[in-house]
């Protein structure tokens, strides 16, 4: 795919930094419509007044990703109220810090265990914190 026009394109975390500019680049594109997705209240707010007016529908939703039950409901929700979805880009919330998610140091979480054990990826062994 080499252009989102006439697509409809739901964007995580799209309130702040390069989610919000993937929604950007989506409203260029004439994308037929962009569902913000973003769990800051004031941000997504102001990114959905400062991108809508155009050609593209603009919605904005307040989920948390880490959320399932708020995934499911916005889904739904989404579905209802703008239709079916062509594109996501599941942007929030993958990376934060100087840290990689499966960093030792990171604080295990009852949904996602597995995160606490280092996996023996190429990028893995090359990261000393990885080693401990
Ligand atoms: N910027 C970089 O150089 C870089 C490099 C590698 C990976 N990433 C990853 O790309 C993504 C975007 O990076 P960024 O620099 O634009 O981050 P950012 O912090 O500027 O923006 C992230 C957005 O996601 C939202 N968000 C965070 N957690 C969320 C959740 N649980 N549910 C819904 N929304 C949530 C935030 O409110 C914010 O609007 C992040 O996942 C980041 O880890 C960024």
């Amino acid at each position: 795919m080499k252009s989102v026009q006439g697509k409809t394109v739901l964007i995580t975390g799209a309130a702040m930094g390069m989610g919000r500019l993937f929604a950007e680049r989506a409203i260029a594109e004439k994308a037929k419509a962009v569902v913000l997705w973003d769990l800051n209240e004031p941000a997504l707010q102001r990114t959905l007044e400062e991108l809508s007016g155009g050609a593209t529908e603009v919605t904005a939703y307040l989920v948390d990703v880490g959320n399932l039950d708020a995934v499911t409901a916005s889904a739904a929700a989404v579905l209802d109220e703008v239709g079916r979805v062509d594109v996501t880009v599941n942007n929030a919330g993958i990376v934060r810090g100087n840290q990689y998610f499966w960093s030792p140091t990171r604080p295990a979480t009852p949904s996602s265990p597995s995160r606490s054990t280092p996996p023996h990826t190429d990028v893995c062994r090359r990261e000393p914190s990885c080693r401990a």
